[in-house]
């Protein structure tokens, strides 16, 4: 399928910042410097659509993006984990995702996204836990997969099919790369189902 264009809303640092709270939202969530940014990129087909960096937590605020108008919505969320900000700014973080993920009626789903040579560290598992409690869909992409040989991302995906079948059944998982177009088609289609288009 083919998404609308998408086009900058607003970079909240703050609650009062985000956009109305009405229509459809997708987020993507995940470490610093998985590719989140390099994902929602390749999903839109927009090359500098969102900044993505080498320099780990480039992202520092939620980046609201409209999808045709304003009702439909992605939006780049702060990575986690970035060990070098101080921990005032960590707690900020804190706040601000707790604010946005527990408040935010419009939010349609999740999207959580692993490094494929580095999945389920804590915050992966603590946000299926959250989503899985909020009743919130999420659905994984093992990024960087062409820093994978083919067989391991194969075991890896197949070993976290497995994993999550048993505990979170409706969370979906698939491969992806962002540099060499795996899987885009196939998370464009479950944002585009989320988002109703
Ligand atoms: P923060 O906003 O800092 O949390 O990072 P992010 O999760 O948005 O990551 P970003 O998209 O900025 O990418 C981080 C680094 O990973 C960049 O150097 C990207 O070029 C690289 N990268 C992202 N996706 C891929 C991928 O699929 N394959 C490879 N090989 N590199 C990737
Ligand atoms: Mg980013």
């Amino acid at each position: 399928i083919s998404l609308p264009a998408a086009r900058f809303l607003i970079a909240a640092a703050r609650a009062s910042d985000f956009p109305p709270d009405s229509g459809r939202e997708v987020a993507l969530a995940g470490h610093s410097n998985v590719g989140k940014s390099s994902a929602l990129n390749a999903i839109l087909q927009r090359k500098k659509l969102a900044r993505t960096s080498s320099t780990p937590g480039r992202t520092q605020q939620l980046i609201f993006y409209g999808l045709g108008g304003e009702d439909r919505r992605l939006v780049d969320l702060p990575g986690y984990g970035y060990a070098k900000v101080p921990p005032q700014v960590k707690a900020q973080w804190g706040r601000l995702m707790e604010e946005y993920l527990h408040g935010r009626g419009s939010l349609a789903g999740l999207v959580l996204i692993m490094d494929i040579r580095r999945p389920m560290r804590d915050f992966d598992k603590q946000l299926l836990e959250w989503a899985d409690f909020y009743d919130l869909p999420l659905h994984v992409l093992l990024t960087k997969s062409d820093k994978a040989k083919k067989n391991e991302a194969r075991r890896t995906l197949d070993f976290l099919r497995s994993d999550l079948a048993s505990r979170f059944p409706e969370v979906g998982v698939q491969l992806f790369s962002a540099l060499k177009g795996t899987g885009v088609e196939e998370a464009r289609e479950r944002l585009g189902a989320w988002l109703e288009f």
